[in-house]
């Protein structure tokens, strides 16, 4: 047995919910000591709820000789002074998307990772989830050959929905930030790196609040940069995809994910759910749905609550604490999320500038092993699927 991990989670929102859940139930690598958020009845609320040890300020957590790793979940607005304080304190750090609003900062934060020989872990983990997994082991074993292009899209009304989510009025809160993200890290898992990145953009349109019950006296806003990106990548593999993200229009979202190989085509299922299942299809032949390889299909084995539709969120810092416990690097790592922030940056400052913009960064993204399960008896009973997290 690998000796449990010493954890705490700072930023007791909304997200943290599932995390909190899912990390004291379901991952036997972690243990949850101690939650902590500025607003120190959010983190009573969180630890009553689910009963976690302690409640701690920021501060203790970080001089807390006991705690070896901290869950970061707070606005990506605050995420780099979180992430710092806890790195200098000597704490390998798993934060949610995306590490920081600045490339510039994001590069401090790795490179201050690298000084200290910690490890900095990145959401989104819904890449190590059943239907990227799956979708990359149908790729990796050749189902559709080699890959040569792809189209993504996914659309949303942003600014409506910034009205129930406040962060999202501030920067990261544009579609592409936000979401689009997901589809980014979807790609980067599945294809590898990005070499070049062509795009045009448009900015969001100002919002006027429209919801009454939600009770906002806020102005008019605009989220910042660009909320509408149509983007063209080329890929390390040879792969050029093409990428729109569109918040500017209605929230009835079309999730594309195509992949066009030699052999055949890949229809990748939503890449913001851990169990959206990937199809194949041959040429003169039904499409055909794949059955998935992997564990952690989003599917909750536990007592039921209102979060459980976000999935298994916590997948990411288990397969962390056990490459921590087994000396290897982990698969969402700090290169993978600094090459995903880079990515979306190069869109941004190809629209600005009408020029493509080249990436030299890499990273290296192992698959998971295949044949592990979440649940077994129809769902009812939890498989054995953190096994699949340890190598
Ligand atoms: N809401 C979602 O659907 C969702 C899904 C996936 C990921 N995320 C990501 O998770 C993170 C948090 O999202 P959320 O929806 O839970 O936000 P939230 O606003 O509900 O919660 C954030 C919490 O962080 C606390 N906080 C803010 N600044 C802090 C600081 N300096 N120190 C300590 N605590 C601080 C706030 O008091 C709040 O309790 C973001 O990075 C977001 O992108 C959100």
């Amino acid at each position: 047995m690998d000796k449990k991990i010493k954890t705490a989670v700072v930023g007791c929102g909304m997200i943290s919910n599932i995390y909190i859940k899912n990390l004291k139930n379901l991952f036997s690598i972690i243990d949850l000591v101690a939650v902590g958020d500025r607003n120190p009845a959010a983190a009573e609320e969180k630890a009553r709820t689910y009963g976690v040890p302690r409640v701690m300020t920021i501060d203790e957590i970080a001089a807390s000789d006991e705690i070896e790793l901290v869950i970061n979940l707070t606005p990506a607005f605050v995420h780099y002074g979180v992430i710092k304080q806890m790195l200098l304190a000597g704490k390998h750090v798993w934060t949610e998307k995306v590490i920081t609003n600045t490339l510039e900062e994001a590069r401090e934060l790795v490179n201050l990772a690298n000084e200290k020989g910690l490890y900095l872990g990145v959401a989104p983990d819904t890449v190590l989830g059943a239907g990227i997994q799956t979708a990359r082991r149908a790729l990796d074993t050749g189902m559709i050959g080699d890959v040569s292009s792809g189209v993504v899209t996914i659309n949303r009304n942003q600014s409506l929905n910034a009205e129930l989510f406040g962060f999202l009025r501030g920067n990261g809160g544009s579609l592409p930030y936000d979401v689009g993200v997901y589809y980014v890290a979807a790609l980067l898992c599945l294809l590898g790196p990005v070499r070049a990145v062509s795009a045009f953009g448009a900015p969001a349109k100002t919002h006027e609040p429209e919801f009454l019950y939600a009770n906002d006296e806020a102005a008019p806003w605009q989220i910042p940069g660009s909320n509408v990106i149509s983007a063209s990548l080329r890929f390390r593999c040879g792969a050029l995809v093409s990428v729109l993200f569109d918040g500017n229009t209605v929230g009835a979202e079309q999730h594309n994910f195509i992949l066009f190989g030699s052999r055949g085509v890949l229809k990748v299922g939503d890449p913001e759910k851990f169990g959206s299942p990937s199809s194949v299809i041959y040429a003169d032949q039904p499409e055909c749905v794949l059955p998935f390889t992997h564990g952690y299909n989003g599917v909750n084995t536990l007592e039921a609550t209102p979060f459980d539709h976000y999935g298994h969120r916590g997948i990411g810092v288990a397969e962390m604490a056990y490459a921590i416990r087994r000396s290897r690097p982990n698969r969402c790592g700090k290169e993978y999320g600094l090459h995903c922030l880079e990515v979306l940056a190069a869109m941004e400052e190809s629209a600005a500038s009408g020029h493509a913009v080249e990436l030299h960064t890499d990273f290296d993204m192992k698959p998971l092993a295949p044949g592990y399960y979440s649940s077994f008896f129809g769902g009812m009973a939890r498989a054995d699927a953190e096994r699949s997290l340890m190598d």
